[in-house]
């Protein structure tokens, strides 16, 4: 559906959405995309979502591109796995895993991609540009290889998984490591897509977002036409949680949900901006300026999107946790030995996130709880070799021996 405008979500003026603007022009504010939901048809939309293939086109009415151009790599309709024996360990009542890894590059940045470049391509974008500590980079140089368009990527040196940066390689993308943070890579694109020469495919960019929302519609879908009672994310640039929300929302807008979930952001202890900002009750982000983390993807000291990621949490009426390094390998561990599902640490930390609010009792044991795993475990194979116990180098004798004893 064509959007209304881009609307300024601190003073509320519009844009028009056919320009490439990422921020407000009169204050500097976050813009959302803003649609007139009076024009769709809750119940046709319903029996058309039933009835089509899973994938994030199928939400083509709520998005903001042309489906006729659509770049695609079939993203989206991911599973959301129920996972009975890890509940039992944390001692939660119901616990789901909505796999992003599952996504054509592996994380959930695709859903977001799809329509960014799509849209790129509707504003007669000339090249693509991001800065990432992986995903988005990964993501963006394989869907504009797929439009044709140049990419450039810039990526904080030495803090990049290898898996992310082989891929943005292999799309072709011109990737530029710099001696920085993700944090000062951002700031340095964003210039170069202000004045006109590239356009940003950053969290930033509102309509990459609307492409993200539609994992709210899938988890929906898939729960037979209702929410769990909690989603539980990974936040870095706190753009994802954003447009969760927004998924859940506009559902509540068209009638077909009544009580959306409380969103429940997880950051790393190394680079907890986002939520420190809430535990402390600040007003205002107070940046990190040398995060670390072994959940790279979430190593980011200044999220972009804190505005509306606080406005999802204080909306849902959510909240946030900080988990420790050592939280969340144990916690991808677990994932992986008890679930068969491996995933990326940013994405692992989603769970520990969810043992700590179990504990710190931010969430009751009878709940239902989804947890968004954000990418996939072989974007970062560094981190097992680093934390697990690596296989010890034998005979083939002594192999079989040892086989023997574990098997008897
Ligand atoms: N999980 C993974 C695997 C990510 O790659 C990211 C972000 C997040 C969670 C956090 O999402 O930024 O929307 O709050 N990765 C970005 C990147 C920053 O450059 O790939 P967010």
């Amino acid at each position: 559906m064509e959007p209304e405008s881009l609307k300024c979500i601190r003073c509320g003026r519009d844009h028009d959405p056919r320009r490439a603007i990422y921020t407000c022009k009169s204050c500097g504010g976050l813009l959302d995309v803003a649609y007139d939901y009076t024009k769709l048809d809750p119940a046709r939309l319903r029996e058309e979502w039933r009835s089509g293939a899973p994938w994030v086109w199928k939400y083509h009415q709520l998005l903001p591109a042309d489906p006729k151009i659509r770049v695609s790599l079939g993203e989206g309709g991911t599973g959301l796995h129920r996972c009975r024996r890890l509940a039992e360990r944390l001692g939660v009542k119901e616990l789901y895993v909505k796999n992003e890894g599952e996504n054509p590059t592996g994380s959930f940045k695709d859903r977001g991609m799809t329509v960014g470049v799509t849209v790129a391509l509707m504003l007669r974008a000339r090249a693509t540009a991001c800065a990432s500590t992986g995903n988005t980079s990964a993501s963006l140089a394989a869907y504009s290889a797929k439009a044709g368009l140049p990419c450039l990527v810039i990526v904080p040196s030495s803090k990049i998984a290898r898996g992310k940066l082989v891929q943005a390689i292999a799309h072709g993308a011109r990737v530029l490591a710099i001696k920085g943070s993700f944090d000062d890579a951002l700031r340095e694109v964003r210039k170069l897509a202000e004045s006109g020469e590239v356009y940003l495919l950053n969290s930033v960019n509102p309509f990459r977002l609307e492409g993200q929302k539609t994992l709210a519609y899938e988890v929906y879908e898939q729960l037979g036409g209702r929410a769990p009672s909690r989603v539980v994310l990974p936040v870095g640039n706190a753009g994802n949680i954003s447009a969760i929300w927004k998924g859940f929302k506009e559902l509540v807008e068209l009638g077909m949900l009544d009580s959306p979930p409380k969103m429940m952001g997880v950051q790393a202890e190394g680079a907890s901006p986002f939520a420190s900002m809430l535990i402390q009750g600040l007003d205002e982000l107070v940046p990190v300026r040398e995060p670390e983390t072994v959940a790279s993807a979430i190593g980011i000291g200044f999220p972009v999107n804190w505005p509306k990621a606080r406005r999802a949490v204080e909306e849902s009426g959510g909240w946030v946790a900080v988990v420790s390094d050592q939280e969340i390998v144990e916690a991808q561990r677990m994932l992986a030995r008890l679930e068969g599902l491996y995933v990326e640490p940013a994405s692992a930390a989603s769970i520990a996130g969810l043992a700590r609010m179990l504990e710190e009792r931010a969430i009751d044991r009878d709940e239902e709880v989804v947890c968004v795993a954000t990418g996939h475990g072989l974007k970062d194979p560094d981190v097992v070799l680093q934390f697990y116990e690596e296989p010890v180098e034998v005979s083939v004798e002594e192999a079989l021996e040892e086989a023997r004893r574990v098997l008897r």
